[in-house]
């Protein structure tokens, strides 16, 4: 009998590209056929099937507090009664302003928008704009939201200009963009010496969670704060993934560096379309209405969003909230790890905060190089095993995972009781 996952795959592929609206959903790199969700609370989630599982992918990071939570719910529906959306400032904005910028103090000032991709792509304007200069640095492996300026990929040199990694980016618009290996301190300030004063900015991931997990090493994020200051470039950190997730202020919070620009999403919208970029409020006055740079949104600062956000937020302030969801995290991982090891399948793992990592690697890998070295094949046969025992991980080896401070422990022992018995299949 053909799963209602199954008829609604097929039928939304004759309708909507690949079936998703947006390709990572499509299962292309795992295979198989994705699953329809239709009801979510806490850590679990429910198919079209009626199956059940334990979530881990979070809608790729936003249900930090876990699914429906009572009290983002109730300022969603609080909120939308009083009109889905103005167009006009609203005190709830300003509400949202006062705990961003309490909470992420390097933002002196912030705007809304309302994505991730949003947020970097208007940083990004901002500090061209703010620089004069065309030129900006970002690091292999490392994902800012899809703005054609982005989408490049490293030329055959740190010196070469940048490759467009999708069709439909014009050379042009990439030659602009320079790639580097992520913790390359040595390639960073080689580029610097040689071309510092033509670059506007370097847009880092602080903990880089698009191809899987990797952390800054050897005063990474130290370094191109030096090279940024010295050169008078914008340091930019992309809090997208990790903002909220790893500290309440997030990474810079965690490695104690000040970045000059920082965008925000997923969290910050608790699961509804928000975004944010902000920063020091000289480079801020650029921004129209004030100043030259250009950036709007007809829906930016939604109030029912930004309700949301704000509920979220509230509640990620508690005491002890990120102490409790990294131990959460780091207990599933050092499960996870023991399991594989006690069946003796090559598997590292890690985690920082409520964000975490897993490689069919025996050494947890620190670029993007070494992320391509793992086992995919063994990766992809782990996420379809674990996703038939109920637990959902994300359909890629290129992804973090993320755990909410709705998993219990029972959650986190059902879910390495599921692993043992795959990764002993996978050795047999
Ligand atoms: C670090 C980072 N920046 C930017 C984005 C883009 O955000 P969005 O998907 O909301 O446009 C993402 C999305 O995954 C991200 O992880």
């Amino acid at each position: 009998m053909t799963s209602r996952n199954q008829q609604l795959f097929e039928q939304s592929q004759s309708l909507i590209p690949g079936g998703v609206n947006s390709p990572v959903r499509a299962f292309r790199s795992v295979g198989g056929t994705p699953v329809f969700f239709k009801r979510g609370l806490g850590s679990r989630l429910w198919d079209e099937d009626d199956k059940e599982y334990i979530d881990y992918v979070g809608s790729w990071g936003p249900m930090i507090v876990g699914h429906a939570h009572p009290e983002v719910v109730a300022a969603v529906q609080k909120t939308a009664v009083n009109s889905l959306s103005f167009g006009a400032p609203t005190a709830l904005e300003l509400e949202m302003a006062e705990l961003v910028t309490k909470l992420v103090p390097s933002m002196e000032q912030i705007r809304l928008v309302s994505s991730g991709t949003e947020a970097t792509m208007s940083a990004i304007r901002l500090a061209r704009g703010f620089t004069g200069r065309s030129r900006i640095l970002k690091f292999e492996g490392c994902y800012h939201g899809h703005a054609d300026a982005l989408l490049v990929k490293a030329g055959s040199g740190a010196l070469t200009f940048g490759q467009p990694s999708s069709a439909g980016v014009p050379p042009e618009v990439a030659a602009h963009t320079l790639t580097l290996a992520y913790n390359d301190n040595a390639a960073v300030e080689d580029l610097f010496r040689r071309i510092g004063n033509d670059i506007a900015c370097v847009i880092v991931e602080p903990v880089a969670g698009n191809m899987n997990l990797v952390v800054p090493q050897n005063g990474f994020l130290q370094t191109l704060r030096n090279q940024c200051t010295q050169y008078g470039a914008v340091l930019i950190f992309d809090e997208v993934m990790t903002g909220f997730r790893v500290a309440p202020g997030g990474a810079q919070q965690l490695y104690g560096i000040k970045p000059d620009l920082t965008t925000l999403g997923k969290v910050i919208g608790g699961g509804l379309p928000v975004g944010a970029f902000g920063g020091r409020k000289d480079i801020m006055a650029s921004l129209a209405p004030l100043g030259p740079v250009y950036q709007a949104g007809t829906l930016s600062g939604n109030p029912v969003a930004v309700a949301a956000g704000l509920a979220t937020l509230k509640l990620v302030q508690a005491d002890g909230f990120h102490a409790k969801l990294a131990a959460a995290t780091r207990k599933m991982v050092d499960g996870l790890v023991e399991a594989a090891k006690g069946a003796g399948v090559k598997f590292s793992g890690q985690s920082v905060g409520g964000m975490f990592g897993v490689y069919f690697a025996e050494n947890i890998p620190n670029s993007y190089e070494e992320i391509m070295q793992a086992d995919k094949n063994a990766f992809n046969h782990f996420f379809h095993a674990m996703l038939d025992a109920g637990i959902y991980l994300a359909p890629s080896a290129f992804e973090a995972g993320f755990v909410s401070a709705a998993h219990s422990d029972e959650d986190i022992q059902l879910t390495i009781e599921a692993a043992q018995k795959v990764f002993r299949a996978m050795a047999a």
